[in-house]
Protein backbone atom coordinates (compact mmCIF):
# COMPACT_ATOMS: atom_id res chain seq x y z
CA UNK A 1 0.00 0.00 0.00
CA UNK A 2 1.60 3.62 -0.77
CA UNK A 3 -0.15 5.04 2.14
CA UNK A 4 3.08 5.94 4.48
CA UNK A 5 1.72 7.15 8.06
CA UNK A 6 3.88 9.36 10.02
CA UNK A 7 1.16 9.60 13.08
CA UNK A 8 -0.62 6.30 13.47
CA UNK A 9 -3.03 6.84 16.63
CA UNK A 10 -4.68 2.69 17.06
CA UNK A 11 -7.63 2.48 19.75
CA UNK A 12 -6.39 5.41 21.67
CA UNK A 13 -8.65 6.16 24.71
CA UNK A 14 -8.30 9.02 27.47
CA UNK A 15 -10.61 9.70 29.98
CA UNK A 16 -11.20 12.67 32.85
CA UNK A 17 -13.22 11.58 35.75
CA UNK A 18 -15.91 9.89 34.24
CA UNK A 19 -16.13 12.13 31.45
CA UNK A 20 -14.44 9.97 28.09
CA UNK A 21 -12.67 12.76 26.10
CA UNK A 22 -11.61 10.78 23.44
CA UNK A 23 -13.19 7.15 22.76
CA UNK A 24 -11.26 4.69 20.93
CA UNK A 25 -9.98 6.29 18.09
CA UNK A 26 -8.30 5.43 15.22
CA UNK A 27 -6.75 7.58 12.55
CA UNK A 28 -3.84 7.96 10.67
CA UNK A 29 -1.83 10.93 9.24
CA UNK A 30 -0.12 10.30 5.67
CA UNK A 31 3.54 11.82 5.22
CA UNK A 32 3.71 14.73 3.53
CA UNK A 33 -0.16 15.61 4.11
CA UNK A 34 -2.01 18.50 5.38
CA UNK A 35 -4.30 16.82 7.29
CA UNK A 36 -7.40 18.89 9.58
CA UNK A 37 -9.42 17.94 12.55
CA UNK A 38 -12.54 19.51 12.79
CA UNK A 39 -15.41 18.70 15.19
CA UNK A 40 -18.06 20.46 17.64
CA UNK A 41 -16.69 22.52 20.72
CA UNK A 42 -15.60 19.39 23.37
CA UNK A 43 -15.68 16.51 20.51
CA UNK A 44 -11.82 15.86 21.93
CA UNK A 45 -9.49 17.21 19.47
CA UNK A 46 -6.60 19.10 21.80
CA UNK A 47 -7.12 16.05 23.99
CA UNK A 48 -5.80 13.52 20.66
CA UNK A 49 -2.93 16.43 19.92
CA UNK A 50 -1.79 16.85 23.68
CA UNK A 51 -1.81 12.48 23.65
CA UNK A 52 -0.48 12.68 20.04
CA UNK A 53 2.33 15.37 21.11
CA UNK A 54 3.10 13.58 24.65
CA UNK A 55 1.60 15.98 26.60
CA UNK A 56 -1.14 13.37 28.01
CA UNK A 57 -0.81 9.63 28.68
CA UNK A 58 -3.86 7.71 27.16
CA UNK A 59 -5.48 4.99 29.09
CA UNK A 60 -5.23 2.56 26.19
CA UNK A 61 -4.51 2.16 23.08
CA UNK A 62 -1.11 2.93 20.83
CA UNK A 63 0.39 6.06 18.93
CA UNK A 64 2.82 5.30 16.42
CA UNK A 65 5.48 8.32 15.15
CA UNK A 66 7.33 7.34 12.31
CA UNK A 67 6.47 3.57 12.22
CA UNK A 68 7.89 3.56 16.24
CA UNK A 69 5.28 2.82 18.82
CA UNK A 70 5.67 6.04 21.09
CA UNK A 71 2.76 6.06 23.63
CA UNK A 72 4.09 7.72 26.75
CA UNK A 73 6.89 9.22 25.05
CA UNK A 74 7.69 12.57 26.57
CA UNK A 75 7.20 15.85 24.91
CA UNK A 76 10.72 16.95 24.68
CA UNK A 77 11.68 13.77 23.24
CA UNK A 78 9.35 13.82 20.81
CA UNK A 79 10.45 17.30 19.82
CA UNK A 80 13.98 16.20 19.01
CA UNK A 81 13.05 13.39 17.37
CA UNK A 82 10.82 16.31 14.79
CA UNK A 83 7.28 16.23 16.34
CA UNK A 84 6.49 19.39 17.17
CA UNK A 85 3.39 21.58 18.14
CA UNK A 86 3.29 25.29 18.14
CA UNK A 87 2.84 27.32 21.49
CA UNK A 88 2.32 30.82 22.03
CA UNK A 89 4.78 32.98 22.56
CA UNK A 90 6.43 32.82 26.33
CA UNK A 91 5.33 36.07 28.34
CA UNK A 92 9.55 35.92 29.64
CA UNK A 93 10.39 35.89 25.59
CA UNK A 94 8.29 38.85 25.16
CA UNK A 95 11.47 41.17 25.91
CA UNK A 96 13.22 39.06 22.57
CA UNK A 97 13.63 40.44 19.35
CA UNK A 98 11.81 38.40 17.08
CA UNK A 99 15.28 37.08 15.82
CA UNK A 100 16.30 36.49 19.20
CA UNK A 101 13.22 33.94 19.95
CA UNK A 102 14.23 31.75 16.98
CA UNK A 103 17.97 31.71 18.24
CA UNK A 104 17.16 30.63 21.29
CA UNK A 105 14.47 27.30 19.89
CA UNK A 106 15.85 24.51 21.42
CA UNK A 107 17.55 22.43 18.48
CA UNK A 108 20.94 20.91 18.25
CA UNK A 109 22.75 23.41 19.17
CA UNK A 110 26.53 22.20 20.29
CA UNK A 111 27.08 26.07 22.26
CA UNK A 112 24.33 24.10 25.22
CA UNK A 113 27.47 21.07 25.66
CA UNK A 114 29.67 22.61 27.96
CA UNK A 115 32.51 20.13 26.83
CA UNK A 116 32.01 21.70 23.42
CA UNK A 117 32.38 25.02 24.74
CA UNK A 118 35.82 24.37 26.74
CA UNK A 119 37.15 22.17 23.61
CA UNK A 120 36.17 23.40 20.68
CA UNK A 121 35.41 27.20 20.70
CA UNK A 122 35.66 27.68 17.28
CA UNK A 123 33.03 24.76 16.52
CA UNK A 124 30.92 26.91 18.94
CA UNK A 125 31.26 30.21 17.19
CA UNK A 126 30.34 28.51 13.67
CA UNK A 127 27.39 26.50 15.22
CA UNK A 128 26.34 29.97 16.32
CA UNK A 129 26.83 31.51 13.57
CA UNK A 130 24.74 28.60 11.75
CA UNK A 131 21.89 29.49 13.95
CA UNK A 132 21.72 33.06 13.14
CA UNK A 133 22.12 32.02 9.31
CA UNK A 134 18.96 29.84 9.75
CA UNK A 135 16.99 32.47 11.86
CA UNK A 136 17.36 34.73 9.18
CA UNK A 137 16.28 32.74 6.63
CA UNK A 138 13.19 31.75 8.43
CA UNK A 139 12.82 35.08 9.31
CA UNK A 140 12.85 35.63 5.43
CA UNK A 141 11.13 32.68 4.37
CA UNK A 142 7.86 34.24 6.01
CA UNK A 143 8.53 37.89 5.52
CA UNK A 144 9.07 38.88 8.75
CA UNK A 145 12.10 40.93 7.87
CA UNK A 146 10.57 44.07 8.39
CA UNK A 147 10.48 43.30 12.40
CA UNK A 148 13.13 41.25 12.91
CA UNK A 149 14.48 43.60 15.58
CA UNK A 150 11.50 44.09 16.92
CA UNK A 151 10.68 43.06 20.68
CA UNK A 152 7.86 40.05 20.22
CA UNK A 153 6.06 41.61 23.09
CA UNK A 154 5.24 44.34 20.30
CA UNK A 155 4.20 42.19 17.39
CA UNK A 156 0.82 41.80 16.08
CA UNK A 157 -1.25 38.29 16.98
CA UNK A 158 -0.89 37.47 13.31
CA UNK A 159 2.95 38.46 13.20
CA UNK A 160 3.18 36.18 16.70
CA UNK A 161 1.52 33.06 15.27
CA UNK A 162 4.34 33.29 12.42
CA UNK A 163 6.84 33.75 14.47
CA UNK A 164 5.11 30.40 16.24
CA UNK A 165 5.51 28.50 12.98
CA UNK A 166 8.64 30.13 12.42
CA UNK A 167 9.79 28.05 15.85
CA UNK A 168 9.26 25.20 14.48
CA UNK A 169 11.29 25.87 11.41
CA UNK A 170 14.31 26.34 13.51
CA UNK A 171 14.79 22.43 14.21
CA UNK A 172 14.42 20.12 11.52
CA UNK A 173 10.75 18.95 12.23
CA UNK A 174 8.71 16.45 10.54
CA UNK A 175 5.45 16.84 11.07
CA UNK A 176 3.85 20.09 13.32
CA UNK A 177 0.46 19.79 15.35
CA UNK A 178 -1.42 23.62 14.85
CA UNK A 179 -4.26 23.51 17.83
CA UNK A 180 -5.96 26.47 16.56
CA UNK A 181 -3.26 28.63 15.50
CA UNK A 182 -5.63 31.35 13.30
CA UNK A 183 -7.66 31.80 15.97
CA UNK A 184 -8.25 35.63 16.48
CA UNK A 185 -6.08 36.40 13.47
CA UNK A 186 -7.22 38.77 10.84
CA UNK A 187 -8.24 37.83 7.07
CA UNK A 188 -4.73 39.12 5.34
CA UNK A 189 -2.51 37.30 8.06
CA UNK A 190 -5.02 34.60 7.75
CA UNK A 191 -3.77 34.23 4.21
CA UNK A 192 -0.06 34.68 4.92
CA UNK A 193 -0.19 32.41 7.60
CA UNK A 194 -2.09 29.61 5.38
CA UNK A 195 0.45 30.21 2.30
CA UNK A 196 3.09 29.95 4.69
CA UNK A 197 1.55 26.86 5.79
CA UNK A 198 1.21 25.82 1.80
CA UNK A 199 4.69 26.59 1.55
CA UNK A 200 6.12 24.83 4.14
CA UNK A 201 4.45 21.82 2.98
CA UNK A 202 5.39 22.21 -0.80
CA UNK A 203 8.69 23.28 -0.58
CA UNK A 204 10.00 21.67 2.61
CA UNK A 205 8.43 18.58 3.06
CA UNK A 206 6.40 19.54 6.30
CA UNK A 207 3.79 17.05 7.25
CA UNK A 208 0.72 19.58 9.18
CA UNK A 209 -1.69 18.09 11.61
CA UNK A 210 -4.04 20.65 12.10
CA UNK A 211 -7.50 21.92 14.41
CA UNK A 212 -9.50 24.55 12.92
CA UNK A 213 -13.08 25.77 13.34
CA UNK A 214 -12.26 28.05 9.98
CA UNK A 215 -13.84 26.31 7.68
CA UNK A 216 -12.53 28.64 4.65
CA UNK A 217 -9.06 27.55 5.74
CA UNK A 218 -9.54 23.76 6.01
CA UNK A 219 -11.04 23.32 2.84
CA UNK A 220 -8.42 25.56 1.10
CA UNK A 221 -5.41 23.76 3.31
CA UNK A 222 -6.30 20.61 4.09
CA UNK A 223 -6.76 17.14 2.33
CA UNK A 224 -7.97 14.70 3.93
CA UNK A 225 -10.03 16.61 6.39
CA UNK A 226 -10.81 14.00 9.97
CA UNK A 227 -14.07 14.69 11.76
CA UNK A 228 -14.31 13.72 14.89
CA UNK A 229 -17.72 14.19 17.94
CA UNK A 230 -17.90 13.07 21.30
CA UNK A 231 -14.69 11.51 21.34
CA UNK A 232 -15.06 9.69 17.90
CA UNK A 233 -13.75 9.42 14.49
CA UNK A 234 -16.92 9.83 12.74
CA UNK A 235 -15.67 10.02 9.06
CA UNK A 236 -12.41 11.15 7.19
CA UNK A 237 -12.27 12.07 3.38
CA UNK A 238 -11.75 15.36 1.24
CA UNK A 239 -13.47 18.71 2.33
CA UNK A 240 -16.09 18.66 -0.65
CA UNK A 241 -17.30 15.15 0.88
CA UNK A 242 -17.83 16.23 4.60
CA UNK A 243 -19.18 19.38 3.27
CA UNK A 244 -21.69 17.41 1.25
CA UNK A 245 -22.96 14.98 3.96
CA UNK A 246 -25.73 16.12 5.60
CA UNK A 247 -25.54 13.39 8.92
CA UNK A 248 -21.62 14.87 9.45
CA UNK A 249 -22.87 18.69 8.99
CA UNK A 250 -26.38 17.89 11.48
CA UNK A 251 -23.35 16.14 14.04
CA UNK A 252 -21.22 18.86 13.45
CA UNK A 253 -23.01 21.77 13.91
CA UNK A 254 -25.57 20.46 15.97
CA UNK A 255 -28.56 21.47 13.28
CA UNK A 256 -28.14 20.98 8.91
CA UNK A 257 -27.20 24.81 8.42
CA UNK A 258 -25.43 25.75 5.52
CA UNK A 259 -21.84 24.78 5.48
CA UNK A 260 -19.69 27.83 6.02
N1 LIG B 1 -7.66 18.30 31.72
C1 LIG B 1 -8.95 18.02 31.64
N2 LIG B 1 -9.67 17.69 32.74
C2 LIG B 1 -10.98 17.39 32.68
N3 LIG B 1 -11.69 17.39 31.53
C3 LIG B 1 -11.05 17.71 30.40
C4 LIG B 1 -9.65 18.04 30.39
N4 LIG B 1 -9.29 18.32 29.11
C5 LIG B 1 -10.40 18.17 28.36
N5 LIG B 1 -11.45 17.79 29.13
C6 LIG B 1 -12.82 17.50 28.64
O1 LIG B 1 -12.69 16.58 27.58
C7 LIG B 1 -13.61 16.89 26.53
C8 LIG B 1 -12.84 17.11 25.24
O2 LIG B 1 -12.11 18.32 25.35
P1 LIG B 1 -11.13 18.83 24.21
O3 LIG B 1 -10.44 20.02 24.73
O4 LIG B 1 -10.31 17.70 23.74
O5 LIG B 1 -12.17 19.24 23.06
P2 LIG B 1 -11.93 20.00 21.69
O6 LIG B 1 -12.50 19.15 20.61
O7 LIG B 1 -10.52 20.42 21.57
O8 LIG B 1 -12.88 21.28 21.85
P3 LIG B 1 -12.69 22.80 21.35
O9 LIG B 1 -13.09 22.82 19.92
O10 LIG B 1 -13.66 23.55 22.20
O11 LIG B 1 -11.27 23.20 21.61
C9 LIG B 1 -14.39 18.11 27.00
O12 LIG B 1 -15.61 17.68 27.53
C10 LIG B 1 -13.49 18.72 28.05
O13 LIG B 1 -14.24 19.39 29.03
MG1 LIG C 1 -9.53 22.23 21.48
Amino acid sequence: MSFDAVIDVKDVTKSFGGLTAVNKCSLRVERGSITGLIGPNGAGKSTLFNMVAGNIVPDSGSIYFDGEDVTGVPPYKLFARGLLRTFQIAHEFSHMTALENLMVVPGDQPGERLANIWFRPDFVRKAEHHVRQKALDVIDFLKLGHVKNELAGNLSGGQKKLLELGRTMMVDAKVVLLDEVAAGVNRTLLQDLAANIERMNEELGYTFFVIEHDMDLIGRLCDPVIVMAQGEVIAQGPMEEIRANPEIIEAYFGSPVEAA
